[in-house]
């Protein structure tokens, strides 16, 4: 059981519930997503919009309050359409009325591109999925934005260590909703330290250290460019690294432009190991070798994961392997991360002992890119 939908399915459940008690934050968050994408309100009122894979759907009652012409979202999930049907029903506010495309994206052959295409939190590496975002970049118009995430596999770091230690931390356990909860006593009071974090904690833990298609999330922003460059320009993303100092006038809006927002990516990848360091700059040779090396690092918490290993004494290699490309860092991260180490060292290391971490509790990466992109040649073929 290896994707997102086979796990979501076994178990009947869509874990990535918003807290929309407060609507009115709910679309400022989302509005304020969109304005840093370079999408305006007006990018999508009386648009023809898409949006793959939206789960519950929490997050298209923004786009559909803003009244687009139509509003299409592609959900292979029963029970996340379920949600969608239920937040629907009667949501209390003007919108347009979304139509619900029960099928995968791999059926899905819409007759028209449409101005705008969303998909987060979904597309990860693997072969089949590059090809699918390739498919998905088809269905944008010339001159029509495509939204989706990314996930540096440097970003991943501090959540990969809570995948294998969580692991650890259950291995005896064999009741699904049990695990889920051990891990929300363990893991708890380090998604408390994110004010801002919007999705119940269960969830959390229920699609990060307990879904098993975690490892397969990580497609780059690079990946996406490697995918789609030739086509599409970086329109902006969230979080907004990119900087632009050349004259406009110099400036042929054209995929090529591309080359200068990998640039700036690969000087801010340490940038995304811990969400609270303030940003610099650094040799991006320097970044694109630990990039590397954390990349090594996903494939061998997934090899534990699997079950391929039995110990993690090649997670923690691979793990002290990146740790020393980034000796660089801020005091602040480095004792985060080795506290980490330490965690995952100790076999006898306590669900109380990883709840009650100080300096690994407050380490998380900026694990998702949102990634904004504009169509500005025709799709191939
Ligand atoms: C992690 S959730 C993200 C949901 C939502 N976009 C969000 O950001 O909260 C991944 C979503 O991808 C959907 N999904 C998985 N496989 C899919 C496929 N082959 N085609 C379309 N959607 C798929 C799942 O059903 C799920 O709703």
């Amino acid at each position: 059981m290896h994707t997102h939908l086979e796990y979501y399915r076994a178990h009947a459940i869509s874990p990535v519930h918003q807290d929309i008690s407060n609507l009115s934050r709910h679309f400022a968050r989302r509005g304020a997503l969109y304005r840093l994408l370079g999408l305006l309100p007006s990018a999508f009122e009386d648009r023809n919009v898409l949006e793959v894979a939206p789960g519950g759907g929490h997050n298209s009652l923004y786009v559909a309050s803003l009244k687009p012409h139509t509003y299409t979202l592609v959900e292979p999930n029963e029970t996340a359409r379920g949600v969608i049907a239920r937040l629907y029903s009667d949501p209390g506010f003007a919108h347009t009325k979304p139509e619900i495309v029960p099928l995968m994206l791999q059926a899905y052959d819409p007759a028209t591109a449409f101005d705008v295409v969303i998909c987060e939190s979904w597309l990860g590496n693997s072969s089949e999925e590059i090809a699918l975002l390739a498919k998905l970049g088809g269905f944008v118009r010339l001159g029509g934005a495509l939204v989706v995430t990314a996930q540096s596999p440097l970003g991943l770091m501090p959540n990969l260590i809570r995948k294998s230690l969580g692991l650890r931390l259950v291995a005896g356990e064999t009741d699904f909703d049990r695990r889920r909860d051990l891990l929300v006593e363990a893991y708890g009071p380090h998604l408390a330290t994110m004010k801002a974090m919007s999705r119940p904690h269960g969830d959390w833990v229920l699609d990060n250290p307990l879904n098993p298609a975690y490892c397969g999330i990580a497609l780059s922003m690079m990946d996406v460019l490697d995918t789609l460059g030739a086509e599409f320009a970086v329109l902006s993303s969230a979080p907004r690294f990119a900087d632009e100092w050349r004259w406009y006038k110099s400036l042929e809006v054209s995929p090529d432009d591309n080359a200068q927002f990998r640039d700036a990516y690969n000087r801010n990848l340490h940038n995304f190991v811990d969400h609270l360091a303030a940003p610099w700059e650094r040799d991006p040779a320097l970044n694109v070798a630990s990039e590397a090396l954390a990349r090594t690092l996903v494939e061998a918490v997934r090899r534990h994961e699997r079950g391929d290993v039995h110990d993690v004494a090649e997670v923690l290699a691979a793990y002290d392997a990146v740790i020393a490309s980034l000796a660089d860092l801020d005091q602040g991260t480095l004792d985060g991360l080795h506290e980490a180490r330490r965690l995952l060292a100790d076999p006898k290391t306590t669900i109380q002992q990883v709840a009650e971490s100080s300096d690994y509790g407050r380490l998380f990466g900026r694990e998702l890119q949102y990634f904004s992109l504009t169509r500005e040649r025709p799709a191939a073929g």
